[in-house]
């Protein structure tokens, strides 16, 4: 038989709900900062199911456009290159943008994807991340809006991925190694 339905994780690390609550938050605060509008670019894959849960939390005006990067590992650290793999559909030169991530790891991925998409002169650059793993920084970026501060440990769900799976959880677990 097939293994494509194996079992969920069992470690819960954030609740349907929790994360619910807190989507609803940042949504608020989102557009209390930008009541004209704003510009969200997500970062796929894993961005996109906390992408679809924001907006919705943002009532107004606002535009969504995509991204794909890729870091390369070197050796074993986690930190690479990062290479974009789909380029943005419309220019954000003069608007007000904020980048939608899933995590932020080693914070090579976003330190790249801030300098890439400021250079292209948007009004404002702000970013927004789910997750926050502050232990694993290498890269000192900056972070306007963090869902959840969490420890140094790999986690699966609401879009993220191991090796491709569990992105269609509706938690956030913790991937038992
Ligand atoms: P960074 O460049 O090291 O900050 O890594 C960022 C990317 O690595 C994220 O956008 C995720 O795609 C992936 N990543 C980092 N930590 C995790 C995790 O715990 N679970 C799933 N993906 C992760
Ligand atoms: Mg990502």
């Amino acid at each position: 038989m097939s293994n494509f339905f194996m079992p969920a994780p069992p470690e819960i690390l954030l609740s349907e709900d929790q994360i619910q609550k807190r989507v609803a938050e940042l949504g608020l605060e989102l557009r209390r900062d930008y009541p004209d509008g704003l510009h969200l670019v997500a970062v796929l894959k894993g961005a996109f199911v906390f992408l679809s849960d924001l907006i919705r939390q943002i009532p107004g005006e606002l535009s969504v456009d995509f991204i794909t990067a890729t870091s390369y590992a070197e050796g074993t650290t986690s930190s690479g290159r990062v290479r974009l793999l789909n380029d943005l559909d419309v220019t954000i030169e003069g608007k007000d943008v904020v980048i939608v991530e899933d995590i932020v790891d080693s914070g090579t991925t976003l330190g790249y994807l801030q300098e890439n998409l400021r250079s292209r002169n948007p009004r404002s650059l702000a970013t927004i991340c789910l997750l926050s793993k502050p232990a694993r920084r290498q890269i000192d970026v900056t972070v306007e809006y963090v869902g959840f501060t969490i420890e140094d440990q790999f986690v699966v769900g609401y879009g993220l991925d191991y090796a491709g799976r569990y992105r269609n959880l509706r938690h956030i677990a913790v991937l038992q190694s």
